[in-house]
This record gives structure tokens, sequence and C-alpha cells, in this order.
């Protein structure tokens, strides 16, 4: 017969753990809020988002103006004349404030709701996401289809980075720029095809695979991503932020961008 242990309610940061419980939060609350204030810093700047054939991806898609990366070069009257990454941004930034791995983070990190496994929490009541505000993450599905859309033109950035057109005509080359705007659309899309949601989507909902081959090699390929969504989470994140701070600081003329061919 097994004695029944009564468990005991801890208060505020109690707990009998006595690893560094508290190290991986302090790392999570310190990379998040420096790429908060970055990102929100660059997005202001609305300058030396562009050089030669980059194009930082805080600014992409460039929908107007003269830039050769520009789709369109008038903007229409009604529009804002505000920067571009600040009606680009909410998008991939949505994505990721409700992604389901960052608010397991986040909600320990910023506001210690618990501070972390088996440590007392600051409150008793628990309430889930099931009321508002917390119930608009699910809004993170919606979101995945345009972090999908945006996939697709960081590729197609990732591309014209090996154009360059030095001497009027465009030709093939490979500067340092152009491996770093493709490792940042490799590391977006690791962390955007392991999505929970897109799982959910491609076949999660399903009770039963059989006689669905294709549902459940797209299940199978999404699950090996979605083992590792908390390393892609980070890379990803890091690396956007380092590519827009690579192609400002070319074009600033602080850094050289090494042409490797
Ligand atoms: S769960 Fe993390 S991106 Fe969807």
């Amino acid at each position: 017969m097994t004695d029944v242990v009564q468990l005991k309610r801890r208060g505020f940061g109690e707990t009998m753990r006595r690893d560094a419980w508290w190290l991986p939060q302090l790392g999570a609350f310190t990379i998040l809020s420096a790429f908060l204030v970055y990102a929100t810093w660059a997005a202001f700047q609305n300058a030396h988002y562009e050089y030669g054939p980059y194009l930082s991806p805080f600014y992409s898609p460039l929908l107007f103006g003269n830039s050769p990366h520009a789709w369109f070069a008038r903007a229409p009257g009604w529009l804002p004349a505000i920067s571009p990454a600040l009606l680009i941004l909410p998008f991939p930034a949505g994505f990721r404030f409700t992604c389901y791995y960052y608010r397991g983070t986040y909600y320990k990190a910023f506001w210690a709701d618990p501070p972390g496994c088996a440590v007392g929490e600051p409150r008793d009541s628990y309430h889930g996401e099931k009321t508002l505000p917390l119930v608009l993450q699910n809004v993170h599905r919606y979101f995945l289809f345009f972090a999908l859309i945006f996939l697709v033109f960081l590729a197609h950035d990732a591309w014209k980075a090996f154009w360059f057109g030095d001497e009027g005509a465009r030709h093939f080359g490979i500067g340092i720029g152009s491996l770093v705007l493709t490792t940042n659309a490799i590391l977006l899309g690791g962390y955007t095809f392991g999505c929970h949601s897109l799982r959910h989507l491609v076949g999660g909902y399903l009770d039963r695979f059989a006689g669905r081959p294709v549902r459940r090699t797209a299940y199978d390929c999404v699950s090996c991503l979605n083992r590792g969504h908390m390393r892609w989470a980070w890379a990803s994140l890091f690396w956007v932020g380092f590519t827009d701070a690579y192609v400002r600081l070319c074009a600033m003329g602080v850094w050289h961008d090494w042409r490797l061919l």
C-alpha cells in the first residue's frame, strides 16, 4: 500500500529545486527584450534597409518607393507616410508572439506565471487561456497563413541576393550578404514549418492516417521540425535581427560586404 502524500501549496518563488531554474527565464527575458528594442528601433529608422541586391527582412515585402526592391513606384494617397516596416512587422510579430512555444516561455519570463516548473506562483487562481485577453492567442492559427506567405517573399529576397548589378547587367555572384539572407530564409522556414498549428492542419486533426500516405508524410515532416521548435525559434529570431543589422551596417558603410564570387 502506498502512502498518500499531501501536496503543499507553496508561496511565490518557493521551491525544493536546487538547480538554476531561473536561468532560462532570465535568458529569455534578456534576449526577447533586446530583440523587441532593436526591432522597434530598426522599424522606425525608415533608412539603410537595402544594400545592392540585399533587402532587410524587416522591410520585406517593400511595396512602394523608388528602390529597385519596391513592387510599385507610387503609394496610394490614403496610405500614411510611415516606415514600411511598421506595416510589415505586425504580421511576423503576431505570429511569433502567439507561438505556442514562446507563450510558455514569456509567461514564465515576463510575468512569472509560473516562475518555473515546481516553483510557487504569485497567484492562486488559474484561468488558462480560456478567457480574455489570453483567449486571443488562438489567432495564431490565422497568423500562420501570413507567415507562410512571408516565407515566399523572404525566399525570393534570398534568391535576388545572388544577383548583382554592378555594371548595368545583372550577373550571378555570392556575397556574405547572399549567405546571410539565405540562412535567414532557411531558419524562418524551419521555424514556420514546425509550427504546432501547421501540424494540426496537415493531419493532426485526423483520427487515423491509414490510406492517406501524403497526409502521413506531411505530418511526419512537420513533426520532425516540431521536435526542435524551440531551437528553430531562437535561431531564427537571432538571425532575422542579425540579417537586418548586416544589411543596415553595409548600407551605412560600417561593414564591407565581402564577395566570394
Ligand atoms: S507554434 Fe510556434 S510557430 Fe506555431
